[in-house]
């Protein structure tokens, strides 16, 4: 069984029956991986295969689509759309904390 590493989730690893889907071992798991679309559109689930990047099957259109050839190249995936035939050791961006919920800072009022 494949043993797939989520390094950006402090070097989580589990084992995954071969051929799993990438996002779906990562939403059973709790791996971390950020997604939205879950089709191959939106780009969300962008993400670095570090390690085991031969343990993945071929890229896709979509992937061709969102990723620019230098990423591909790099090792870039779309976690949605790769599939797996060994061990992966994948680590992505993290979403800024509060960049959506619209907190802001407020600089502390001074009592003149
Ligand atoms: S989740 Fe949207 S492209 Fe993978």
């Amino acid at each position: 069984m494949p043993d797939i590493t989520f390094i950006t989730s402090g070097g989580k690893v589990i084992s995954a029956p071969e051929d799993s889907n990438l996002l779906r071992i990562s939403l059973r798991e709790k791996g971390g991986i950020p997604f939205k679309c879950g089709g191959g559109l939106c780009g969300t689930c962008k993400c670095l295969v570090e390690e085991g990047l031969a343990n993945t099957d071929a890229v896709k259109k979509k992937e061709e689509k969102l990723l620019s050839t230098e990423e591909l190249e790099q090792g870039y995936r779309l976690a949605c759309q790769t599939f797996l035939k060994g061990d992966v050791k994948v680590s992505w961006e993290e979403t800024p904390k509060g960049s959506a919920t619209g907190t802001r800072q407020v600089e502390p009022k001074v009592e003149a």
